[in-house]
């Protein structure tokens, strides 16, 4: 079958490096894809928002593509999903309705409490006054404000006190944030371990992948401003075997309902931003698509066809298909970045890489997310995260001494990188 992922990032190399590993894919596209992708698949110069939405349902269809794999929120929140499947092409990727979980936060929320999924305590404004009023009324202690839409990551503020969560409340609906600002949350703060646990959804089952966790502010020992995500590991053991059936039981089994209940047909990845507080697991976020970098460490240790299971996903067949199989091995992915991401940073910088040992060629990768060539066709930074360097390992200290090795050989001017991912588990350990 012919093949075709929407995006251009890391999580959409690590998708098409697993993807042309199956037999079953016969040629492998990718709109527009980033010159990493080169060597696994055939590039297509279509944007993925405006009207490179409509030509890549033409492409689809012109060049017989049976599945689509949606990799970023953009497309599938304008409706790519919809309409492919109005031509009778298979989406890996929920349609507009679906996509909602994502591109609505105060949508999500009435989702979860429609459906007694645990989430933190919330109240939605769409007036700034009357966000000031009741944030005056709380208690002076942390809360969370959100734009209700999708804000590049960017619309989150945790605030540390009532000060701060009002002049949150003033930035995210002074305009900036456009129609994403109109409509704040405010939220009750939570404290524990994040995890990203991803799943696999067809429409009417639902089932998870490995726990990852994301270090998602761009300094070490998690600090400073957030970032789409510096690096990830998995598994993760805070993510405990009681942990996991406490998320079956009280997240997973109530999402399931949910999503036989008919208000959209999901099929694609759903992804469950938990935190795992002292009361229990809570759903802070839904991401309706893979997350990136949690992607970059995922595919290296899923032992399955990926297409099968996307294809099974699409085809609402997810039960008859032969369940997801991991690896017991560890990997770490590290975003190398442009020095100021996430404000401002320069492009343009040559990127080189010395030859590594053929061992440590077989276990690790480098993805690529920011990158694109110059007229020699050498390589240049072109993005606030360049690199999704990634390895693999029997324990996660095999793995991260992979990774960085590998690290070690890329070489670009400005730089910059956490030493420390992981550091949670390794603390955890000893
Ligand atoms: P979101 O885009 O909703 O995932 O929020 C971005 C980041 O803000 C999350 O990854 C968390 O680190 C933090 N965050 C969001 N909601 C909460 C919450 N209710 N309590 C504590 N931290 C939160
Ligand atoms: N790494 C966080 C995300 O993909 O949203």
């Amino acid at each position: 079958m012919n093949v075709l992922i929407v995006g251009g990032g890391g999580r959409e190399h690590a998708l098409a490096w697993k993807l042309s590993q199956s037999r079953k894919v016969t040629a492998l596209y990718a709109a527009p894809g980033n010159p990493g992708m080169e060597d696994v698949a055939c590039r297509v110069p279509l944007q993925t928002s405006g009207e490179g939405i409509d030509k890549i349902v033409e492409f689809a269809v012109k060049e017989s593509v049976g599945l689509v794999v949606v990799g970023p929120e953009g497309p599938l929140a304008l409706g790519l999903a919809d309409r492919l499947a109005g031509r009778g092409i298979l989406c890996f990727g929920p349609g507009a309705k679906g996509a909602r979980l994502e591109s609505s936060k105060i949508y999500a929320k009435e989702f979860m409490d429609r459906h007694h999924i645990p989430t933190p305590a919330w109240r939605s404004f769409s007036a700034l006054d009357e966000a000031k009023r009741c944030l005056s009324d709380l208690p002076d202690a942390p809360v969370v404000v959100k734009a209700d839409g999708l804000a590049q990551g960017k619309g989150v503020i945790v605030a540390k006190n009532r000060a701060e969560a009002l002049s949150a409340a003033e930035k995210i609906m002074d305009g900036r944030f456009g129609e994403a600002g109109r409509k704040i949350l405010v939220e009750e703060c939570l404290v524990g371990e994040e995890i990203s646990l991803l799943s696999f959804a067809d429409g009417k089952t639902l089932i998870p992948m490995l726990p990852v966790q994301d270090h998602k502010q761009i300094g070490e020992g998690d600090t400073g401003p957030n970032t789409g995500g510096m690096g990830t590991y998995a598994p993760v053991s805070a993510f405990s075997a009681e942990t996991a059936r406490t998320v079956e039981e009280t997240i997973l089994r109530p999402l399931r309902t949910a999503l036989r209940s008919g208000e959209f047909d999901y099929r694609g990845c759903l992804y469950i931003g938990l935190m795992l507080t002292s009361e229990g697991p809570r759903v802070i976020e839904f991401n309706v698509r893979f997350g990136d970098p949690e992607t970059q460490a995922l595919m290296p240790l899923l032992d399955s066809d990926l297409f099968e299971i996307m294809h099974a996903c699409a085809a609402g067949r997810l039960e008859e298909a032969r369940p997801p199989e991991w690896r017991d091995e560890s990997a770490v992915c590290v975003v190398m970045a442009s020095q100021g991401y996430p404000g401002e940073y320069s492009v343009g910088r040559v990127i080189t890489e010395r030859p590594v040992a053929e061992e440590l060629a077989r276990d690790s990768w480098v993805f690529h997310a920011g990158t694109s060539r110059d007229a020699r066709g050498g390589l240049t930074t072109a993005g606030g995260r360049v690199l999704g360097v990634t390895a693999r390992g029997k324990t996660l200290e095999t793995a991260l001494k992979r990774v960085y090795a590998r690290v070690d050989s890329i070489d670009f001017r400005e730089k910059t990188y956490r030493r420390d991912i992981a550091y949670r588990e390794l603390t955890r350990r000893s």
